[in-house]
């Protein structure tokens, strides 16, 4: 045996966030930070240096700078630990959702997955580690608490001696006996999309000439996207732009937003605009839908979906129930209502579906932030919406416009933006906070800006499953007619804390649909302001993103 032993470094603060640990490229970078993550980690799923002997572990990542180095380092430590296999993507890339689709497939204990999902990367970007347990989906809170417990008590780390792994080449290597195998990142993943969808209907739609544009945003979706549209279902090359992941993104912020990927908006909004536009994000979990010069709110996107998925061969028995983050918009409880399936509201985060999932209370789920997800795996999948909208398409008859309109016909529409604060100091961000909380208890029955508070409250949500309560999950102000600000802060940012301000209003009459969102919404923005006097806070007179 080869083990290495170096004490631990003991560097403070490695507590997971909404998705998994993420800092800057800079402190990942110091000695022995991430070694003590992923040492903390094992402590907690074997006990302290206990051994994992007979367990298989994934591990790869969406292809950002540090993604080699870190990969690396973990390979080793897994070894070091007694694994008996891991699984590793060529050149360390894994879409998180595909790493969701090989732990499944291949029956592992677990997955590592390094990304810092749609924050910049490059050297002066962020990276980050996130831990994915043998259902394919985060681990639940009480994991990334004992990690970041773990983590400040370590004495020593322990690794092995050996030369690094070729990771551009598909192969088995073998250290301190562990069997390293280097796999196709797209075939397991591959093979769950066509269990899903009807394949031959979507070649049908390109073959009569439809047109998509999907921007990958130099990040790891491009891979997945350019095989699945244009190798299996037929699309024109071209198809798929920004197709290769870099190590910087190409300068890109790989967020599919309307703001963020201005490109593809730009694309959809001119005369000779595709049929649909689609983007994901860094690691591929995140997507948009746009139409013709026809944006798709997220929340919209999950009612589409929702309403129609038994259409589609892998959803054709029909959804056990829905599930949206709480700040996501009501509309897909609305269809849910329709169609007589359960709707779930859960805090902010993707972990917290994971139980839903597994019970089988819910197939589809999504959220505000760009992320819809289904039963197949334990993570919200970007090229998965795209091919769940180009099916829906293709089986309907109907264009991404038709569709969200037809919802918005039936069950209203949901007026809905987020407002983004960003970068405000960390103390600033709290003191806003705790004073609207201190002040929650008196906020109902008061009336600003010509409206009344019918109820304030900070989201707490006890899971259905298991019974684990999360308390603090946002400050929610409802109106007597049902509207909404959501305020809370972000936890998945890396510098200073960004505060959401989160804004949905109901509007039933059809004749006002196409009132623009921000004119909908502009007294309820007010009276969030006034409440939380977030201009008196952070010093700042309007957001820096409005989505
Ligand atoms: C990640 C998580 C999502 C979450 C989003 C926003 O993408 O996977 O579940 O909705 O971050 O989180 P934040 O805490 O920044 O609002
Ligand atoms: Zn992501």
């Amino acid at each position: 045996m080869s083990l290495i032993h170096t004490p631990s470094p003991r560097f403070d603060g490695q507590k997971p966030g909404t998705s998994g640990l993420r800092k800057k490229v800079s402190v990942f970078q110091q000695t022995g930070y991430l070694e003590q993550f992923v040492q903390a980690l094992f402590d907690v799923l074997h006990g302290p240096d206990g051994s994992a002997s007979g367990q298989t572990l994934v591990v790869g990542g969406d292809g950002r700078f540090h993604n080699r180095v870190a990969i690396q380092s973990i390979l080793k430590m897994a070894a070091a630990r007694g694994y008996a296999r891991v699984l590793v993507g060529q050149g360390g890339i894994l879409s998180t959702p595909a790493a969701s689709a090989v732990i499944r497939t291949q029956q592992a204990s677990g997955g590592i997955i390094l990304s810092a999902s749609h924050n910049p990367g490059g050297p002066d970007g962020d990276f980050g580690i996130k831990y994915n347990g043998a259902n394919g989906g985060p681990a639940p809170e009480k994991i990334t608490e004992a990690i970041a417990a773990r983590s400040g008590q370590l004495e020593r780390i322990t690794t092995c001696d050996g030369a690094d792994i070729p990771l551009d080449a598909l192969g088995t290597h073998t250290l301190e006996g562990c069997s390293i195998e280097v796999i196709d990142p797209l075939r397991d993943y591959i093979a769950v999309m066509r269990g899903l969808f009807d394949f031959d209907a979507i070649r049908a739609l390109f073959a009569r000439g439809f047109r998509l544009r999907f921007d990958a945003m130099n990040a790891v979706g491009g891979p997945y996207a350019q095989a699945l549209i244009e190798g299996e279902l037929g699309a024109p090359a071209g198809t798929v732009v920004n197709a290769v992941p870099l190590e910087d993104f190409g300068g890109l912020h790989p967020d599919p937003n309307p703001v963020n990927a201005e490109d593809l908006i730009a694309h959809m909004m001119a005369a000779d605009a595709p049929d649909m536009g689609a983007a994901s994000d860094g690691d591929a979990d995140r997507n948009m839908i746009v139409g013709r010069g026809f944006p798709v709110s997220p929340s919209d996107s999950l009612a589409v979906m929702t309403a129609h998925a038994t259409r589609l061969p892998g959803y054709a028995a029909g959804l056990s129930g829905v599930a949206r983050s709480m700040p996501t918009s009501t509309a897909s409880d609305r269809v849910a209502a329709r169609l007589g399936i359960p709707a779930y509201e859960t805090p902010t985060g993707w972990k917290f579906f994971g139980n839903l999932l597994d019970a089988g209370r819910i197939t589809l789920c999504g959220e505000e932030s760009y992320g819809t997800g289904s039963s197949h795996v334990r993570e919200k999948d970007g090229v998965w919406a795209v091919l769940f909208w180009l099916n829906l398409i293709a089986v309907t008859g109907q264009t991404v416009e038709g569709l969200v309109r037809g919802v918005w016909a039936q069950d209203g529409r949901c007026f809905y933006s987020r407002h983004d604060y960003e970068a405000i100091p960390l103390e600033a961000g709290n003191a806003l906070m705790a004073s609207l909380r201190g002040r929650l208890p008196t906020l109902a029955g008061q009336t600003l800006a010509g409206q009344t508070i019918a109820t304030a409250d900070d989201f707490a949500y006890t899971d259905p499953v298991d019974g684990s309560t999360s308390r603090a999950q946002g400050v929610r102000l409802i109106l007597q007619d049902g509207s909404r600000a959501v305020l809370r802060l972000s936890g998945t940012g890396t510098e200073g804390a960004t505060l959401r301000l989160y804004l949905e209003r109901h509007e039933a009459n059809p004749a006002l649909h196409d009132t623009p969102v921000q004119e909908a919404l502009a007294p309820l923005v007010q009276l969030a302001q006034a409440v939380a006097d977030i201009a008196g806070h952070t010093g700042m007179d309007a957001p820096s993103v409005m989505t």
